[in-house]
């Protein structure tokens, strides 16, 4: 059989994906690529059954691999790889309905309960067999997501916990910092297994707790940093409890109060420093770090001190991590930053605000194309950056749009060098309408 019949065909069961969803089937339109697909197909399966196999990101009739440049080959590609089909067969008796059902199936959100040859016969295909790709690679995503929503469950209790704990310094005034370890050792021991999975958590948020949000990411971000330092696993431990408390000081204040918002702002680090000089036999670097984190490096900042004063490295830390979040989850509805934009303000906030060194430390901890930035990547298709690659050009994508600009939500991962793709650009979440954690 010809090469170019297989290329039509696939291009014209693409074309139909997209049909249906453009246009209702009472449409022409739509008809008339209906009718393009039936002949397509029906080329193909003249003289015999005709056989599309999927192979390492690419399509095959026979031993005839597909130019993945002709029209729809790519979507079509990611199709398979999606519902991990490794080869359709359309027998020569095949019916418009099953043609069109097929393509239905096709564009059925991928997931584990979904079985793709199951479904056709539920739907009455009986023209076209479908063997399954048992391959490792979905059993690591079945893995992946499952070690995913561990830590989602992690990220939960550790919110859990420090909501306690900050109700209880509200109306008592006495911080029982054992409770913020274990938060800080939670999280400290994924960090050092996965880190990548980590910084991924550090972009949940919400509109209600938002302070506590902070906490937490602001903690993720200055362990990161910590981590990068070499600090050993106890100075992580302190820096991660003052990094958590850093803020401590807000409680005192009235959150939905306008009137109280230069209060909290100026004052939350003498506040929140004097709670935690309560603590018992306690290291002082949370009382330190609550105290001296809006302090800038050139001097200016607050609280005010002396020309020769000298801040906690930890203190300087927490800083970094703070920016961080508030620039990509800024408060009172200011614009966010992607993470790559952020890093870029970083990096000019060190010209008297923070710390040179360790801001340059902290940026080469996230990498070029930070964990959480949206791309696209050559082939339209759009994704968030879940963890570096070797390159650091070409980090691991977990996939949101195929090349079509249709959804994927079977959460796929892919290596930019190994899938011959690249990044072209970074995009904000916020013209896609994409909720960046959801996907993380
Ligand atoms: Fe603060
Ligand atoms: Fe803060």
């Amino acid at each position: 059989m010809d090469e170019r019949l297989a290329v039509a065909a696939v291009g014209a069961l693409s074309a139909t994906r997209k049909a249906m969803h453009l246009y209702p089937p009472a449409h022409p339109k739509y008809r008339e690529t209906v009718d393009d697909l039936v002949t397509s197909l029906g080329a193909c399966v003249i003289d015999e059954p005709f056989t599309l196999n999927a192979h390492l990101g690419r399509l095959y009739h026979e031993s005839q691999v597909l130019s993945s440049d002709a029209p729809g080959m790519r979507s079509m590609t990611e199709a398979f790889e999606a519902h991990r089909i490794e080869s359709l067969t359309f027998q020569s008796d095949l019916s418009e309905h099953d043609a069109v059902t097929l393509v239905e199936v096709l564009g059925l959100r991928p997931s584990a309960s979904l079985d793709i040859a199951e479904e056709l016969e539920r739907r009455g295909v009986s023209s076209i067999a479908v063997c399954a790709f048992i391959d490792e690679e979905a059993e690591e995503a079945e893995e992946r997501d499952r070690v995913r929503e561990q830590d989602r469950a992690l990220y939960r209790r550790l919110l859990g916990v420090l909501r306690t704990l900050t109700a209880r310094i509200q109306q008592t005034g006495d911080p029982q910092v054992g409770d913020a370890g274990i938060i800080v050792e939670g999280i400290l021991a994924r960090l050092m297994d996965d880190s990548a999975a980590v910084l991924g958590l550090a972009t949940m948020g919400g509109q209600s707790e938002s302070r506590l949000f902070h906490s937490i990411n602001t903690m993720i971000y200055a362990l990161t940093l910590g981590a990068a330092l070499g600090i050993p696993e106890e100075g992580l431990t302190s820096l991660g409890v003052a990094a958590l408390l850093h803020d401590i000081g807000k409680v005192a204040f009235d959150e939905d109060d306008p009137e109280q918002a230069d209060a909290v702002h100026f004052l939350h680090p003498k506040v929140g420093a004097d709670i935690l000089s309560r603590l018992p036999e306690q290291d002082r670097a949370p009382m330190l770090v609550a105290y001296e984190h809006h302090m800038a490096a050139d001097g200016s900042g607050f609280p005010e001190r002396e020309a020769d004063y000298v801040t906690h490295p930890y203190s300087r830390m927490v800083a970094i991590a703070d920016r961080y979040d508030r620039l990509t989850t800024p408060e009172n509805g200011d614009l966010a930053l992607t993470p790559d934009q952020a890093v870029i303000q970083l990096l000019r906030d060190t010209l008297g605000l923070l710390d040179q060194t360790l801001t340059r430390l902290f940026v080469k901890a996230l990498g070029v194309f930070p964990v959480g930035c949206v791309v696209r990547l050559t082939d339209h298709s759009v994704g968030v950056v879940c963890a570096p690659g070797e390159d650091p050009l070409l980090p691991r994508v977990r996939l949101m749009y195929d090349s079509d600009g249709l959804e994927d939500a079977s959460g796929r991962e892919i290596e930019t060098a190994e899938s011959g793709r690249s990044i072209v650009e970074i995009v904000s979440p916020d013209n896609l309408a994409v909720t960046v954690s959801d996907h993380l």
